[in-house]
């Protein structure tokens, strides 16, 4: 029987794990489990059904493992899912990640944007309500069909000719990007080599900025040793060592 309750946190695979960093800035003891579902891997090309079964089934995952809230940390994910699971398990929070938008009307909205997501995303009527009701009218909406999943997949040579092929006709031209799947903080560098120099927006700081106050309001926070439990769906090694290599920290995988 576990005894600490948990923060549970899951993804397609490793692109959550850039929301867990910002997460373990401001809740460094608190205990997590962190499910990469590499075997489903990517998620931005399925249909709803499919993705609210996914979701579903590590949902369950994690509430057996004694988790006390869920971050959704896959833009798809919750774009799609996150309604259904909030109206399936009332008793359970979801904090859910989403293209920070919003930030781009708040602090530049008059400069040229790009927001990058998965077509799941772009396409979701979540996203798209978001984004008429702060639109700039100088956003490009780019789907990056197949990004996260070469970003998975790890090989920079791929990765570098994908933002060239897809990003170059921008260069020069874009001053915000939005950062709308969270695999995308790790090729930052790699979209600034295309772009120039470009302000980039992420929803992580303010999602564990915000899953603090909710666990503090709820009174729900702990202080337990900040372990971070690791399960990837096809049990692989690298995607554990890739993770590690991001969280920067050791963790205990099962
Ligand atoms: N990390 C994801 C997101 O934020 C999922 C990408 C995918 O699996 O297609 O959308």
């Amino acid at each position: 029987m576990e005894t600490s309750r948990k923060i549970g946190i899951f993804d397609s695979g490793i692109g959550g794990a850039t929301v867990l960093k910002e997460i373990l800035k401001v809740l460094p003891e608190e205990d997590y489990i962190y499910y990469s579902d590499s075997i489903n891997n990517p998620y931005g090309d399925k249909e709803d059904s499919e993705i609210l079964n996914i979701c579903e089934n590590i949902v369950k995952i994690l509430i057996d493992k004694n988790c006390k809230v869920i971050v959704i940390a896959c833009n798809t994910a919750s774009a799609k899912a996150v309604e259904f699971l909030r109206e399936k398990y009332p008793n359970m929070p979801f904090i859910a990640i989403e293209p920070a938008y919003k930030m781009v009307h708040d602090f530049a909205s008059e400069e040229p944007t790009l927001v990058m997501a998965t077509r799941g995303t772009i396409e979701s009527e979540k996203f798209q309500l978001l984004y008429h009701k702060y639109n700039n009218n100088k956003t490009i909406l780019l789907p990056c069909i197949g990004l996260a999943d070469i970003i998975e997949e790890g090989n920079k040579d791929k990765i570098k000719k994908y933002l060239h092929e897809n990003l170059n006709q921008y260069s020069g031209k874009i001053k915000n990007v939005v950062l709308g799947c969270t695999h995308y903080p790790l090729v930052k560098d790699e979209i600034e080599e295309v772009l120039g120099d470009v302000k980039f927006f992420n929803g992580a700081p303010n999602l564990a900025r915000h899953l603090k106050e909710v666990l503090q309001t709820n009174n729900m926070l702990e202080k337990n040793s900040g372990n971070i439990e690791f399960i990837d769906s096809q049990n692989s090694e690298i995607k554990k060592e890739r993770f590690m290599h991001v969280i920067e920290k050791n963790i205990i995988t099962k």
